[in-house]
């Protein structure tokens, strides 16, 4: 049984001086208080990795010098090593671990992402309205590990709680617009590749320090590179009722597009976005009925990730 949790009037994550008063397209830090957190010790991450389904432990083998020239891609999967002897190897074997759906197959950890996003509610308005896709992933990851390049279908929290990383950021609106839609319809990072025209546009980076994390905004891509020592980090994902309504101009946008047509971007007429809004469900009802129409992308044939 878990330890019990930290009193409510201690917050695990908080809004710092400089954050600003609401979630945007920028990356800002902010406070968390998970770095003596009873979840992140390595006896209750072992328990947990014992607990999850070995499908649902990413592990990868990575390289420990970054390689601009490389393109920051994501390493080989390694899908025989033992996740317990992989985190206990990290010191010695450059590896990178995912874990997925932990809060699904973990109650303590299910129980913290909640007084996570109560938490961020009370610092943030924009979290305050139906929160959707709210998950957790844990990363595991040796010391000068590097992170592809890439970016995600939502926003998050990215929490630092063990050893050091500096943290690279590019504006989402770097990404071309069909790379958006296949990410948001697909829900496969794999369809972002690096382009070193980007790094003029990059964000000023972020290190981050146990104790302290970073806003990811949504579709902004990103790629980290550790210190020297082991890296624990905790991820906090989720959509808001704004990124769901771009989400679907998206997705309407990628179905315009298998369809020959080349759509407007997202935003640039928003009556134009409201009126792709309401028409997604036409399109959602043509892939139920239909599904030989339904567009197809395949991630690893496309993209060989
Ligand atoms: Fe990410």
């Amino acid at each position: 049984m878990d330890p019990a949790p930290p009193p409510t009037s201690a917050p695990v994550v908080e809004r710092t001086p400089t954050a600003p008063r609401d979630l945007g397209d920028t990356p800002f830090t902010i406070a968390n208080r998970l770095a003596d957190h009873p979840l992140f010790t390595d006896d209750r991450i072992k328990e947990l990795l014992r607990r999850l389904p070995r499908e649902r432990v990413e592990v990868r083998r990575v390289t420990v010098d970054p390689d601009p020239a490389g393109g920051w891609k994501r390493g080989p999967l390694d899908k025989d090593v033992d996740p317990v002897a992989a985190f206990e190897g990290l010191a010695t074997r450059p590896t990178w671990m995912l874990l997925h759906d932990t809060w699904k197959h973990d109650a303590g950890y299910r129980d913290l992402l909640e007084r996570y996003l109560a938490d961020l509610r009370a610092a943030f308005p924009s979290l305050r309205g139906e929160i959707s896709d709210l998950g957790c992933w844990m990363f595991l990851s040796s010391g000068r590990s590097v992170v592809h390049f890439h970016a995600d279908p939502d926003q998050s929290f990215l929490n630092q709680v063990r050893g050091g990383k500096t943290v690279h950021v590019y504006p989402a609106k770097v990404l071309p617009e069909a790379t958006v839609e296949e990410l948001v319809y697909a829900y496969d990072q794999g369809v972002v590749t690096y382009d070193p025209s980007y790094e003029p546009q990059q964000f000023p980076p972020t290190h981050l320090s146990p104790g302290q994390s970073v806003f990811l905004p949504l579709y902004a891509p990103h790629r980290v590179v550790n210190d020297d020592t082991v890296c624990v980090s905790w991820n906090v994902g989720f959509n808001t009722p704004i990124t769901r309504r771009r989400r679907d101009v998206h997705c309407v946008n990628l179905e315009l597009r298998h369809l020959g047509v080349t759509p407007t971007p997202v935003g640039r007429r928003p009556w134009l976005d409201g009126l792709k809004r309401s028409s997604r469900f036409v399109f959602k009802a043509k892939n139920r009925l239909l599904p030989f129409l339904r567009p197809k992308i395949d991630v690893v044939k496309k993209y060989g990730a």
